[in-house]
């Protein structure tokens, strides 16, 4: 139900992107709700993942069929391994396999630290195009950001609202600047990210929402190394509860 609502939503306010996972559970609501939505199959891009008991070559192929015939395509935009766990080594041969046949548009990964990548990139012959990691002002991976940069893989942003913890729609500092430029905290939020060069898929299943966290595209915002500074500080207070990295 909040699958078909939320797309409808999307759908008018022209947001094409699609984030799923086999693991989800919901590939087969997924693929309802873009046929019933009418969308041209070329105006969206649609990621799904592979699930850590499916890495393997045969199973990492056999997946990838499962999760297309659930949501009704013939081909998908982005396939990413969703965790660096398993024989991730013969899931990414078969996932080189679907991107050179064509059945998937560009392949990648999810949760992989910088070591894996790289372990990834010296032994084989495509590159990750995409690592989606938490990123958000209370985990903010520019190291990892530079890394990645380095090796032209895309760093997409999981949480980009810090899923709402550690009060992040309340944060002083990020009030203050959202007060200054006429924003919402999770407006800054997403601009500060996309600014910094992060692919950003917040989630809501809010209408008013979902054309809020839109709308932040709207308009740059000057001088986010202050908010940087501001968050990072907050980070600091912030890691002392949440403990270390997701993977
Ligand atoms: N690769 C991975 O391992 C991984 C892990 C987690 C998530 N993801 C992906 O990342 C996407 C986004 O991450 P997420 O859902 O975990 O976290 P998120 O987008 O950081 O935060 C979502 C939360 O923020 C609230 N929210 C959204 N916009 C808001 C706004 N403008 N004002 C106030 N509250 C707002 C939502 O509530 P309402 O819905 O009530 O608005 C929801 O509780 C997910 O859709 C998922 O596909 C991937």
């Amino acid at each position: 139900m909040r699958t078909k609502h939320t797309r409808r939503t999307r759908s008018r306010i022209s947001i094409h992107r699609i984030d799923t996972a086999a693991s989800y559970g919901n590939e087969e609501a997924v693929g309802n709700a873009i046929r019933k939505s009418g969308i041209d199959r070329e105006a969206l891009f649609i990621t799904t993942k592979l699930w850590v008991q499916d890495a393997g070559y045969e199973p990492t192929q056999d997946a990838f069929v499962r999760s297309l015939k659930k949501l009704g395509l013939d081909y998908l935009d982005a396939y990413l391994i969703h965790q660096p766990y398993g024989d991730v080594y013969s899931a990414w041969r078969a996932m080189e396999g679907l991107y050179k046949e064509g059945a998937v548009r560009a392949i990648g990964v999810s949760n992989f630290h910088p070591d894996r990548i790289m372990d990834l990139i010296v032994h084989n012959e495509v590159t990750p195009a995409i690592n989606q990691i938490e990123t958000h002002p209370f985990c903010q991976q520019k190291e990892t950001q530079k890394f990645l940069n380095e090796n032209k893989v895309q760093i997409e942003s999981w949480g980009p609202l810090a899923e709402g913890k550690n009060n992040l729609f309340h944060n002083d500092s990020l009030k203050v600047i959202a007060e200054k430029y006429n924003k919402s905290v999770a407006q800054v939020v997403l601009c500060w990210l996309m600014q910094r060069g992060v692919v950003v898929i917040p989630k809501s299943v809010n209408k008013g929402r979902i054309i809020e966290n839109f709308n932040s595209i709207a308009h740059a915002i000057p001088s986010l190394n202050w908010a940087n500074k501001k968050a990072h500080k907050t980070r600091r207070i912030a890691s002392t509860t949440k403990g270390q990295l997701h993977s």
